[in-house]
């Protein structure tokens, strides 16, 4: 589910109307609705709930803090890659116990710093860094638990970008070298083994290849759970969503096809991999970030300009790629919709940023509504990937954020003052 929809005409955001936001707040504006992200978390919970299990989200899919209080209040732990993110979990009031921490570079003083916070595990993907996390780990005479991340080669057919789980990507230890990895790292002093690592790749659609790289990965864990005494196994983060519902709904019996039992839901999730896992005994991760936070943002832009060229229908608006670059860098699908409710004909349309780079778009030639300058538009499904990787290109500020609870809403992200953008600039001395 996710709570933006029509109420009348109107646009809102749970109990609250988008156009009041955007009266309050101006534009670009980020939204965000507290209700999905509870439903999200809540539904993931009660799929996993046969198990042992802990959901560490993926902050780097969003990691404002009042998404992160949300998501701790639920129960939450986080999956973590920076000693920044690992920061904001404490800052958020996260609990680090209920932290892994994920990534290929980790430096030793990050390594340190999640050591001291007491983290539940570092996700280690090469031998190098399991023999640095030992040696930070005794300077500081403590025991630091680890699990190798393994890339089981299993091709998550998702954009080429995001995929993790094959040997063409940097990310965890191949398959075939994993047991030879816990045999030298279990001589390594400082470190516990607590448990083991997969993830293969973001935005998937298809239970299949999660089965796949589960079903490949058993025999392995079984083997090395008792071995070395593990106490869990991550089975990663990587759940899709629906980015357009045209897709997924146009064809009636398209659902009733084989093809539509493998489409990634909670439950299908929960009915193929609960089986596969439970008799392992252990406790199971995931690291769920856009499936958590996805369809419970979106981005709300005004029309600065309607321009016709010989071909095309521009419509500029005041968002561009360096509030939302996922079009550009992935060539996403975001559903665009107005703030009123629109009948009438469509106007094939190009919508466009004020960035000077054919790259800033959100759609190309997409059937939309008659839309002139002051009309303000939804862009769906923003909360994950979003205003993280946000930018100040074209030394743009980074726009305002809200969240909705009900029929309340609060600012949880004020709008960056431009001079902010360069205030840690400085001019050298010399050319004073
Ligand atoms: N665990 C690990 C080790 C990851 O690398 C990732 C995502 C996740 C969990 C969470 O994946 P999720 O559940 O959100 O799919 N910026 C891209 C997505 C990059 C994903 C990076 N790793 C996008 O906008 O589509």
């Amino acid at each position: 589910m996710h709570s933006f929809r029509y109420v009348g005409k109107e646009l809102s955001c749970e109990g609250v109307t988008i156009a009041s936001l955007v009266k309050k707040h101006g534009t670009p504006l980020y939204v965000y609705s507290q209700a999905t992200l509870e439903d999200h978390f809540g539904k993931l919970h009660a799929a996993l709930e046969p198990l042992d299990h802990l959901i560490c989200y993926a902050m780097k899919a969003n990691s404002n803090q009042a998404v992160m209080r949300v998501l701790a209040n639920a129960g939450g732990g986080f999956d973590t890659v920076s000693e920044g993110e690992l920061r904001r979990v404490i800052a958020a009031g996260g609990d680090p116990a209920k932290c892994v921490f994920a990534g290929v570079g980790k430096t030793e003083a990050e390594i340190e710093f999640a050591l001291k916070a007491g983290i539940y595990c570092f996700n280690c993907e090469s031998e190098p860094e399991l023999q640095r996390i030992n040696q930070v780990a005794a300077r500081l005479k403590k025991i630091a638990p680890v699990a190798v991340r393994v890339n089981p080669n299993v091709d998550a057919g998702t954009h080429a970008k995001i995929t993790t789980g094959t040997y063409e990507n940097k990310f965890g230890i191949a398959f075939e070298k994993v047991e030879g990895v816990y045999a030298r790292a279990a001589k390594l002093k400082n470190l516990r083994l607590r448990g083991l690592q997969t993830h293969i790749g973001s935005q998937l659609t298809s239970v299949k290849p999660f089965e796949a790289a589960v079903k490949k990965l058993l025999p392995l864990v079984q083997k090395l759970a008792v071995k070395y005494n593990f106490e869990f196994f991550s089975i990663g983060g990587g759940l899709g969503i629906i980015y357009n519902p045209a897709l997924a709904s146009s064809d009636a019996k398209w659902w009733q096809s084989a093809a539509a039992k493998d489409i990634l839901t909670p439950a299908t999730y929960a009915e193929r991999l609960v089986p596969l896992l439970q008799p392992l005994g252990l406790r199971i991760l995931i690291e769920p970030g856009r499936f958590i936070v996805g369809n419970a943002g979106t981005l709300v832009t005004r029309v600065e300009y309607v321009k016709k060229t010989g071909k095309k229908n521009f419509v500029i608006v005041d968002a561009a790629m360096n509030d939302l670059i996922r079009p550009a860098f992935y060539d996403s699908y975001h559903e665009i919709v107005p703030l009123t409710k629109k009948g009438g004909a469509t106007v094939s349309s190009d919508v466009v940023g004020p960035i000077c780079e054919s790259g800033d778009y959100f759609c190309k030639d997409r059937p939309l509504p008659k839309v002139g300058e002051g009309d303000c538009l939804a862009l769906l499904s923003a909360g994950a990937y979003g205003s993280v990787m946000g930018s100040n290109y074209n030394s743009r500020s980074l726009p305002t954020e809200v969240l909705v609870h009900g029929k309340q809403s609060a600012v949880v992200r004020e709008r960056q003052a431009l001079e902010d953008i360069w205030a840690d600039e400085r001019v050298a001395g010399w050319l004073k």
